[in-house]
């Protein structure tokens, strides 16, 4: 995942860059870089290599300075270069850049007209031009970056810093993780504590859209609105190799709201893309995918769901079949094996027991394409897989899997794409369609974040009791499943998923007033089928919870509470609808005093049968 660090102090920063880099490293990249000021002029070093490379490359060229920006770039498939590391720079203004700039080609169009050349693949540059054409009118690097900031859509975090203006560093965030650290008589930002624990203790959490001037003795923030805002400083307790809380009381939380930043970096890949190639899945994966005939998905719990997501997709995006496995149960089945099926794994760990049996086993009955999708580069099943997708998520440590499902569903979504377009079920508009819809997801799941205290009121209520269903239809029914999910195994609330049609063949004699019934209700082909069924549970007194999307005609009344999420994401909506359910459980679970991050009787790695 890429990381940011930027200083301005008395003394030399470059020292100080480079150790918050090094503190960034387990976070995964691929290239690093910093740029500072020195006597008015900016010098940029670059490496497509390690922090370590970079640390002798400043000792090798003597650089210090007292202003500087640094960062890790976790870049896409195919060789990391130098020319798009960061920072990136236009005139003597230095930019480095965390998550996506979603209409970086209309902003790019628009300054190449203006004679702006660009020199690097990445949407980074773009801001780095955008805030030097500001320049040209605006009062001073502050007032630039927030006309610039206020073009950008997407989510993001920024660092910037101008050879016109040493010591001032600007930053801005949204969507995307930052915070400021307080020194004395020094002042630093960085997308994570863990960065500036070397040299202080002292942080601030900045809120989406903040956008600060940082100076060596003050700062002045401002808030999404452009009002001058105070933000409360924490004494962070973190120990230096502790993986930071941030302002959040639990690492569940933490993962629930890193979503948007998740995605982004899973997505990386595609967000300068102007084609979506097999070559996401491997280096050979082109002419394995377009072999296969078939799919089958393994996984286990979450991954399973995603899985089973993935399945709505494939069959009708790319018209291939697809079967999706629990895998401790295709390990112990005498099933018909496909030798042109891929078999795909999914698993946030890459260390679950019965998925790596289950793999192991489909190759044995004569499986020969197998692609993994996880979260961890050397884990036992990416290393027995030919094809594979590295999910960023980042360390999930919270036992309930949540940013690492979301990402799941995004690598699924690509393979799916690539899929379809080497079958030819993808037109080119499509395609451009789609990659704009995956270059906003991030910034979707920031606004549907913001459903929080709404969710908060029904976690309440839901507390209370000891039973929950879940209602989906269709590829939102694996939804209502991983909904289910997250409850029972956070709040020990007993929950069950129905796909919505299926109420009636059973489960509707377990309706009364005591039972609460979650229904996601995105506006697709099937809501006026789902609000049938929801009637069928109004009828007979049970509650009902409704997720819906913002333009569905569906409001509150008596038992019915309706919470509408605030963004739409056509075939994304599946990963859109997660979150409320995410919040839902965890804060079920704190209503009931249950230790979120460490639930009663569950391990984060399942290596055991
Ligand atoms: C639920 C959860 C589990 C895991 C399952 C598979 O929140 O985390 O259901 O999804 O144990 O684990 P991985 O994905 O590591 O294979």
């Amino acid at each position: 995942m890429c990381g940011i660090v930027a200083a301005v102090a008395g003394r030399d920063v470059v020292p100080l860059l480079l150790e918050g880099l090094r503190r960034l490293e387990y976070r995964g990249y691929d290239s690093a870089g910093v740029a500072v000021i020195v006597d008015g002029k900016l010098q940029r070093l670059r490496s497509a290599g390690r922090v370590a490379e970079l640390t002798a490359a400043t000792a090798q060229n003597k650089l210090t300075g007292n202003t500087g920006i640094a960062h890790t770039r976790w870049a896409t498939h195919g060789a990391p270069s130098e020319k798009n590391a960061h920072p990136h720079i236009s005139g003597g203004i230095a930019v480095v850049h965390n998550g996506i700039i979603e209409n970086h080609d209309a902003i790019r169009l628009k300054l190449q007209a203006a004679g702006y050349q660009f020199t690097s693949d990445t949407d980074t540059e773009v801001i780095a031009h955008l805030i030097h054409r500001h320049m040209q009118t605006a009062a001073d690097i502050f007032a630039a970056t927030c006309a610039a900031v206020g073009e950008l859509q997407g989510a993001f975090a920024i660092a910037v810093a101008t050879e016109a203006e040493a010591g001032r560093v600007v930053v801005a965030r949204r969507g995307a993780p930052l915070l400021l650290g307080i020194g004395d008589g020094e002042m630093f930002a960085a997308s994570d504590a863990s960065a500036l624990l070397q040299v202080t203790r002292r942080m601030i959490y900045l809120e989406e859209g903040d956008v600060v001037d940082l100076h060596r003795e003050r700062y002045e923030v401002r808030d999404a609105a452009g009002k001058k805002v105070e933000r409360p400083i924490h004494l962070s307790e973190l120990t230096a190799d502790a993986v930071d809380l941030g302002p959040y009381r639990h690492y569940m939380q933490k993962e629930i709201f890193e979503q948007p930043g998740a995605l982004a970096n899973t997505l990386e890949m595609v967000v300068n893309a102007q084609s979506l190639s097999p070559q996401l899945f491997g280096v050979d994966a082109a002419k394995t995918l377009a072999e296969i005939d078939s799919v089958l998905i393994l996984a286990c719990g979450t991954s399973y769901h995603a899985g089973v997501v993935a399945r709505y997709w494939i069959e009708a995006i790319a018209g291939l079949p697809c079967i999706v496995e629990i895998a401790s149960e295709y390990r112990y089945r005498a099933s018909v094996p496909n030798p042109r099926a891929l078999v795909v794994t999914i698993s946030q760990s890459g260390e679950t027991a019965d998925t790596i049996a289950a793999l192991n086993f489909a190759k044995e009955l004569g499986h020969r394409h197998c692609l993994s999708i996880c979260n961890v580069p050397e884990s036992a099943l990416v290393r027995l897989s030919d094809l594979r997708f590295l999910t960023r998520a980042g360390p999930e440590i919270g036992v309930a899997s949540t940013k690492a499902f979301t990402t799941q569903l995004a690598a699924l979504v690509l393979l799916t794409l690539v899929l379809a377009k080497l079958r030819g079920r993808l037109t080119a508009a499509n395609e451009q369609e789609l990659i704009q819809a995956l270059r906003h997801l991030p910034a979707a799941l920031s606004h549907v974040l913001q459903v929080e205290a709404q969710i908060k009121e029904w976690a309440k209520k839901f507390a209370a009791h000891d039973h929950a269903l879940f209602l989906g239809r269709g590829i939102h029914y694996p939804i209502a499943m991983e909904g289910a999910l997250k409850l029972k195994e956070i709040s020990y609330i007993h929950a069950e998923a129905y796909p919505a049609g299926e109420l009636k063949h059973g489960p509707l004699a377990l309706v009364d007033k005591e039972m609460p019934v979650v229904a996601i209700a995105p506006n697709d082909a099937l809501l006026e089928k789902l609000k049938s069924n929801m009637q069928e549970v109004h009828a007979r007194g049970g509650q009902l919870y409704v997720l819906a999307d913002r333009d569905a005609r569906l409001v509150s009344s008596a038992g019915v509470e309706v919470i509408k999420l605030p963004d739409h994401a056509g075939i994304l909506s599946p990963i859109l609808h997660t979150l409320p359910l995410q919040l839902l459980a965890y804060h079920a679970a704190l209503v009931r005093g249950n230790d979120v991050d460490k639930p009663r009787n569950l391990a984060k790695s399942v290596t055991v049968e």
